[in-house]
């Protein structure tokens, strides 16, 4: 089983995704790490973000262990990733580590921008989740805040909007929802309510497939 969790910067999508992954004893790949290590990697290196042959060298030399450093959480990296992740060739190199990891027994749950739509098509249950950009800078500001780091709210919602746009209007796997992917509204739900309301789709989905 393949949940595919898709939606703009800080709509909570990641959160929801490993709840779920918890809920359902399935594995979790949060895909935005996947982009935020390349970026890092091109920031540590002092290389331009968008010189295509050392995101690609980045990409192909990635190593999983380093997704749980805490640097590729910052906001400043989010914002690199959304650069290089609209590097096509970058985005070819990664589309078979995701592949292979939703492929796992018993299950997996994938979260990102083109889950539903590029890397898990046939996934069994798609999640299209969104928030009101000024809720998502809100909740990314205090986060930021939580973590030590000086943030502006403003300055946060303006990126958003701009990351937004240029993943959406990408002409690479473009953040968007699949036909079949349930519209999730978190703006007015705390994370409680976001976890029970996917769980209901997805519940919903299996008891329609066993009726079938
Ligand atoms: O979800 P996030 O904020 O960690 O993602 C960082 C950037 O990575 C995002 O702005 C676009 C890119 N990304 C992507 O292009 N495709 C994905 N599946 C996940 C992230």
């Amino acid at each position: 089983m393949i949940i595919a969790i898709d939606g703009p910067a800080a709509s909570g999508k990641g959160t929801l995704a490993k709840r779920l992954a918890a809920h359902y004893s399935y594995h979790h790949l949060d895909t935005g790490v996947i982009y935020r290590a390349v970026a890092h990697a091109l920031i540590s290196r002092g290389a331009d973000l968008e010189d295509a042959a050392a995101a690609v060298s980045a990409a192909r030399g990635l190593d999983p262990a380093t997704f749980d450093n805490p640097a590729l959480k910052s906001h400043q990296v989010g914002t690199a990733a959304s650069v290089v992740s609209a590097i096509p060739e970058v985005r070819a190199v990664l589309v078979g580590f995701q592949r292979q990891f939703a492929s796992q027994p018993p299950g997996a749950v994938l979260d990102g921008r083109d889950i539903g739509t590029v890397i898990c098509p046939d996934a069994e249950v798609k999640i299209f989740v969104v928030a009101d950009p000024k809720i998502r800078a809100h909740r990314r500001t205090l986060e930021a805040r939580a973590r030590g780091e000086a943030a502006d709210e403003a300055t946060i919602l303006a990126d958003i909007l701009a990351r937004d746009e240029r993943d959406r209007n990408r002409a690479a796997s473009p953040l968007k929802a699949a036909e079949d992917a349930y519209l999730l509204d978190n703006s007015h739900l705390d994370i409680e309510g976001g976890v029970r309301a996917a769980i209901d789709i997805i519940e919903a989905v299996r008891a329609g497939r066993q009726k079938v």
